[in-house]
């Protein structure tokens, strides 16, 4: 069951998704060569904690860690640790609190310093993808909208969409109704209705779609381990169409 959110609701989600955006315009200026991703962890933890919202990912299925650092080839769930940043990494940072009672949940894929031209490119069709889905999100439309504009943006640069992770509804707990992929047909799936709250998360492969798990259970790799990137937003569908409730304030470069 797809849950309708009323204006009230709507606000207490978009709290928690303030500071998720905070959190991830916060660790964007400290994302740098050198540093360890459990660094980066504990920064979120306590700029989280800060705020008054706790990790929603922290101990969700036993997940060990505050936030998710995946890095090159890690697709998504990278757990934060001894790892070091290179220059010419790509990062992406996965945030979710619950505050409140209601949750946010958003991701962004960093450069670490210069990186090559494919992983620019990577970059920025997978946030185009975002896009592209978010634009779906409007009464009118269904939800295989979303993800077939997903895949067509991807897969017309000639990179990828992952099959194995799915965005997700989101509001009283992390995880609602519906799933959604990043791939399908257009015109399919249950009619979008004003109300719903959807976080839409496209994670882009430059090679093959396939991943495979690394035998911490968790990290998600590309099977040919080349780059993949992932960006989120959490997005309200109003009447008159989406509303992003996790904008990053993004510094200029
Ligand atoms: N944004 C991801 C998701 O929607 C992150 C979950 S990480 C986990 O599933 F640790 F909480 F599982
Ligand atoms: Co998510």
């Amino acid at each position: 069951m797809i849950m309708l959110r009323s204006r009230a609701e709507v606000e207490k989600i978009e709290a928690a998704c303030m500071i998720v955006a905070d959190t991830l315009g916060f660790l964007e200026t400290k994302i740098k060569a050198g540093m360890a991703t459990a660094e980066l962890d504990s920064l979120a933890e306590g700029y989280i904690k800060e705020r008054g919202a706790v990790s929603a990912f922290k101990g969700y299925k036993g997940y060990p860690a505050n936030i998710c650092t995946s890095i090159n080839e890690t697709v998504v769930h990278g757990i934060p640790g001894k790892q070091i940043l290179k220059e010419g990494d790509i990062i992406a940072v996965d945030i979710g609190v619950k505050f409140n009672g209601y949750f946010g949940d958003a991701a962004m894929t960093f450069p670490v310093g210069g990186i090559s031209e494919e992983a620019k490119k990577l970059l920025a069709v997978t946030e185009e993808s975002l896009y592209r889905g978010i634009e779906n999100a409007r009464p009118d439309k269904r939800l295989c909208d979303i993800s077939s504009a997903v895949q067509e943006c991807a897969e017309k640069s000639g990179f990828s969409v992952v099959r194995e992770f799915v965005g997700h509804g989101i509001g009283t707990k992390m995880h609602e109704d519906p799933q959604i992929p990043n791939f399908g047909v257009a015109g399919t799936g249950p009619r979008l209705k004003a109300g719903m709250v959807l976080a839409i998360e496209p994670m882009v492969n430059a090679g093959t779609y396939r991943v495979e798990i690394l035998e911490d259970g968790w990290t998600a790799v590309t099977k040919d381990r080349k780059l993949s990137a992932h960006f989120e937003h959490t997005v309200y569908i109003s009447d008159s169409g989406p509303e992003i409730l996790t904008k990053w304030r993004k510094k200029k470069q």
